[in-house]
């Protein structure tokens, strides 16, 4: 080709808008986007800046996964530091010190028990890893018939194929023909007729939980390995568990030998007041996956948190032997590795994985305020997460709320929607100030979406 005609050459020379057919967009109305495209170009701290140079408060935390905050000096020079000094170390049969280090740092966050730590790339993968972990356990501990995995209604864990299994998005499995066998799910919490606009955790629907009791009865607890719920629901709309509902489903998981497994990969690292929601909640999983904050999102990663004698049932048979047949290229990656330190060394010299407990009353009464606003149907909150659900438009479900999000970011706010909720997840080391402005923001939107 003759370089001279380049598009991509000419458009880094000219600095024009780069031709957008080939990139296919992830959860993305392709064809809206390319017609009205928003760029973002570069990030520090609490702010965004668009390819024409605007500010805008970044009210999501990227994807709910930059939780101190953009371009952290300490975590931006770790990633440039590893970079050069080692780009990749293989993971299989070989490993890196920086692994150990991160895994051992992870252990000292999470909740007591849970101290053994298998990477992945992603929350998909940590959820992946994690069911197979369940499925493995079940069978090496000598009860191989514990096949069934149960999910929630309205979870989402992530696109893989196991992810959506256990998840209760419709949209997002209907596509995917019969996905994998064996999984069922129970009702999700979510009562807006009992629980609108409560303040933190709902008062009713611990018995919710009991729905569990209905799958044993029909599939008998031999059958069944794992649940899966996010202790939290995010990308759903943010359901926050009613009181009691999550130490109910932990009651009822031990006395019929079913693990449970905290999808924290929203939730992880300071979102609701404690390193992980298990710690906010007082109740403890038997693993738990992460991803998102775990880097800061400034490198892949996830990760899947295991009670230490579901890791040592494996640790048995002959020592040459792999004892758990899974991995990925890109576990503990170094890159990761070095991000992922620095990043939990970032969060404990501010103090930002209980940060979200502090400020919880403040953003709850900002949220709250939104009450009564034009087509405000609910509020939820806890920590520094909150969804303010809409009425939707008759017959063009989520297109009020996207409207709404379009009108925020054209006065400087990234908020994020999910179906006809406005998601609010801010990055931990927001000022009261900008809690301020990003509910004042979305009140103008509101009144002027009326
Ligand atoms: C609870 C939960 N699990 C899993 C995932 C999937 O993570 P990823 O997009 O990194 O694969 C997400 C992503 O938002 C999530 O919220």
């Amino acid at each position: 080709m003759n370089q001279a005609l380049d598009p991509a050459l000419l458009q880094a020379a000219t600095g024009a808008a780069p031709a957008m057919d080939a990139y296919w967009m992830p959860f993305t109305a392709n064809r809206q986007f390319k017609k009205a495209p928003r760029l973002l170009t570069r990030a520090e701290g609490m702010h965004y800046w668009d390819d024409q140079g605007r500010q805008v408060l970044d009210a999501v935390a990227g994807l709910w996964c930059v939780n101190a905050g953009h371009a952290r000096p300490r975590i931006v020079k770790a990633i440039q530091q590893q970079a050069a000094e080692m780009d990749f170390a293989p993971p299989f049969q070989m490993a890196h010190p920086k692994a150990f280090e991160l895994a051992e740092r992870l252990a000292a966050i999470a909740p007591a028990g849970l101290n053994r730590v298998f990477f992945s790339n992603s929350g998909s993968e940590a959820v992946e890893t994690a069911l197979k972990i369940a499925l493995a356990y079940q069978r090496v501990r000598g009860e191989a018939s514990r096949t069934r995995l149960i999910g929630r209604e309205r979870g989402y864990h992530g696109v893989n194929f196991g992810s959506i299994s256990v998840g209760g998005i419709v949209g997002n499995r209907k596509m995917f023909g019969a996905m994998i066998a064996g999984v069922d799910h129970i009702r999700h919490t979510h009562d807006p007729a009992r629980n609108a606009f409560s303040v933190g955790q709902p008062l009713h629907g611990a018995d919710a939980a009991d729905d569990l009791e209905r799958l044993v009865a029909l599939h008998d607890a031999s059958n069944i390995a794992a649940v899966i719920v996010e202790p939290v629901a995010g990308s759903t709309g943010v359901l926050i568990p009613p009181q009691g509902y999550l130490q109910r489903l932990r009651e009822i998981c031990t006395r019929h030998g079913i693990l449970l497994i905290f999808d924290e990969v929203i939730t992880g690292f300071g979102r609701t007041g404690s390193p992980f929601a298990a710690q906010t909640f007082g109740v403890v999983p038997d693993l738990i996956t992460c991803a998102k904050g775990l880097t800061n999102g400034a490198v892949p990663m996830g990760a899947v948190l295991v009670r230490q004698d579901i890791h040592d049932a494996f640790m048995t048979g002959p020592e040459h032997l792999i004892e758990f047949a899974h991995g990925y290229t890109y576990s503990a990656h170094p890159l990761a590795c070095a991000a992922g330190i620095a990043t939990l060394d970032t969060y404990a010299e501010e103090g930002l994985l209980t940060r979200a407990a502090g400020l919880a009353q403040g953003f709850a009464q900002a949220v709250h305020s939104l009450r009564g606003e034009p087509n405000v149907i609910d509020v939820r909150n806890i920590g520094l997460v909150a969804g303010i659900e809409l009425a939707p438009l008759p017959g063009e479900p989520a297109r009020r709320a996207f409207g709404v999000f379009l009108d925020c970011l054209a006065q400087g706010v990234m908020v994020r929607t999910t179906g006809d909720t406005v998601a609010l997840s801010p990055p931990l080391i927001i000022e009261p100030a900008q809690i301020t402005q990003i509910v004042e923001t979305l009140r103008g939107a509101l009144r002027r979406a009326a």
